[in-house]
């Protein structure tokens, strides 16, 4: 089984030195997703210096592990955001989607992408094991309500495919992200702009506005902070914590395989249960492929991390009988407390884009077109909707006070437990456990080749402590959802410190 995605394994990544000396632009982009990536493409075009850094590969995390769909229909119902908003915002948020379509085919157009972009019919239908009787009326009502906004949507008793009750929205489509991203990186470098990978922002200062990355500066005159959860920058600590609190990170799973040629409509689906699947069929020359997503849960939290892969496949076998998945990936999606991502200012001269639930790769370039609109001080038509500082919740603080129980109660259960001393010897090869050394608990994994790492298991965001998951080899934490690599690097914030690393001599015994 390949545990990237399909995107990675079809899509070479040009590759972008490290930063090794002092630079001054206009603007910092931090985080070379499709958001950060975007953002760098439309400064560069309207006549700006960029710098684009990231400390992985560009392209390389979120962007790559995600399914690419193209849509203006929300996680969130349209008549959940009507009920909650009212009908010119809920009508406003999915104008956002589509005014996001619309940049990537102007994007496409200009620098002639090849990406596997296609306009799909997408298909909201009741769930495969679910009561299709009772979605029925409601999915009824959906078209209606998405028609009376202006958008093109029909009801339909019998999706194809799924055979199940469902609305057919016209105009959404798909692409290969990180073909699209790759094109896209490549018109960046010069003429004063930069891409640089493998660089880790450190200490952003103020007056004047720069990165610091190791021992060298970066000079700006605006910041963009385009990571999942955003760097805290300049925003004061407890500001920086407030807003980290209002977001909830989730694990999605993914799964894909070739199928028969015309086996299936080319199209995408997305089903009304709660988490949803989202599946996406691709014609290629020789082939078609199945993407096939969901199950998705809080990041850090699930006892087997494999599970959620063979209940996908059970779950698309009931309309692909002959489904063998030959890729299984995940990615992390952003939640909100009322649904809408966050998109502003979080400091002067300081801009972030997040909260983007199941809708990263049109609300990521929504909030680079944001961020851009912002640097040139352009009026945007969704500034005051998707503000960073709203209040309160718009009927969501039910969902923040839930969702932010798991910090106290993981703090504390983490952190009792049993003491009694393990030994590392008994530690696989390619894999990783938090034991008890020397009366201390460590965060220990042996590569495959048999060579140890040990670290504090700590989070160096607020001190939880992180479980390692076996599947994707990552150090995840429960609490809001950092990520490190199984040698202690940061993969996803809010930790913005790798675990603490810890002598091998000293406690390996
Ligand atoms: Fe917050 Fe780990 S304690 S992510």
């Amino acid at each position: 089984m390949d545990t990237t995605s399909f995107w990675s394994d079809t899509t070479p990544l040009q590759r972008f030195k490290k930063l090794d000396q002092d630079y001054h632009v206009d603007v910092v982009i931090i985080g070379a997703g499709i958001t950060g990536v975007t953002a760098a493409y439309l400064l560069k075009k309207a006549g700006c210096k960029v710098a684009l850094i990231e400390r992985g590969r560009c392209g390389g995390f979120d962007t790559t592990n995600t399914t690419a769909h193209l849509t203006c229909v929300t996680d969130t119902r349209l008549s959940a955001l009507a009920a909650k908003f009212g009908n010119p915002t809920a009508k406003a948020t999915w104008e956002g989607g589509r005014a996001a379509i619309d940049q990537i085919v102007k994007n496409i157009h200009a620098e002639k992408i090849s990406c596997d972009f296609t306009w799909v019919p997408g298909y909201y239908h009741a769930p495969l094991n679910g009561d299709a009787a009772k979605e029925r009326r409601s999915l009824e009502a959906e078209a209606k309500l998405a028609n009376d906004l202006g958008f093109a949507a029909e009801f339909l008793d019998s999706v194809p495919l799924v055979n199940q009750p469902g609305v057919k929205f016209l105009h959404q489509a798909k692409f290969n992200p990180l073909a699209y991203v790759a094109a896209l990186l490549r018109t960046i470098p010069g003429n004063g702009s930069h891409v640089f990978e493998k660089t880790e922002a450190g200490k952003i200062s103020d007056r004047p506005l720069s990165v610091t990355v190791g021992k060298h500066q970066i000079h700006c005159s605006y910041l963009f902070l385009a990571t999942h959860t955003p760097l805290m920058g300049n925003t004061d600590p407890v500001s920086a914590l407030l807003f980290q609190s209002k977001l909830f990170l989730y694990t999605s799973y993914a799964i894909s395989t070739r199928i028969r040629p015309g086996s299936a409509p080319e199209a995408s689906f997305w089903d009304t249960a709660e988490p949803y699947h989202y599946l996406r069929i691709d014609r290629h020359r020789d082939f078609d492929e199945a993407i096939f997503g969901g199950e998705d849960n809080k990041t850090g939290q699930i006892k087997n991390p494999a599970q959620p892969y063979r209940n996908l496949e059970k779950t698309l076998k009931k309309i692909l009988p002959t489904f063998q998945a030959d890729h299984q990936w995940s990615g992390q999606v952003v939640e909100t407390p009322d649904g809408l991502p966050y998109m502003g200012e979080t400091a002067p001269r300081q801009f972030v884009a997040t909260g983007f639930g199941g809708n990263g790769m049109t609300f990521g370039t929504l909030g680079a077109m944001m961020a851009v609109d912002a640097f040139l001080k352009r009026k945007n038509p969704w500034a005051e909707l998707f503000d960073v500082h709203r209040k309160p919740f718009h009927g969501g603080t039910g969902k923040y006070l839930r969702e932010n129980k798991d910090y106290p109660y993981y703090l504390l259960r983490n952190w009792l437990g049993g003491a009694r001393d393990q030994s590392v010897k008994s530690l696989k090869r390619n894999s990783g456990k938090v034991l008890h050394l020397q009366g201390r608990k460590v965060a220990a994994y042996r590569d495959p080749q048999g060579k140890l790492s040990l670290c504090s298991p700590v989070c160096t965001h607020l001190q939880c402590i992180v479980k390692w998951n076996d599947t994707e080899k990552t150090w995840d934490c429960p609490c809001h959802g950092s990520r490190f690599a199984a040698t202690g690097e940061v993969l996803a914030g809010p930790a913005e410190k790798p675990l603490e690393k810890i002598d091998t001599k000293e406690l390996a015994k």
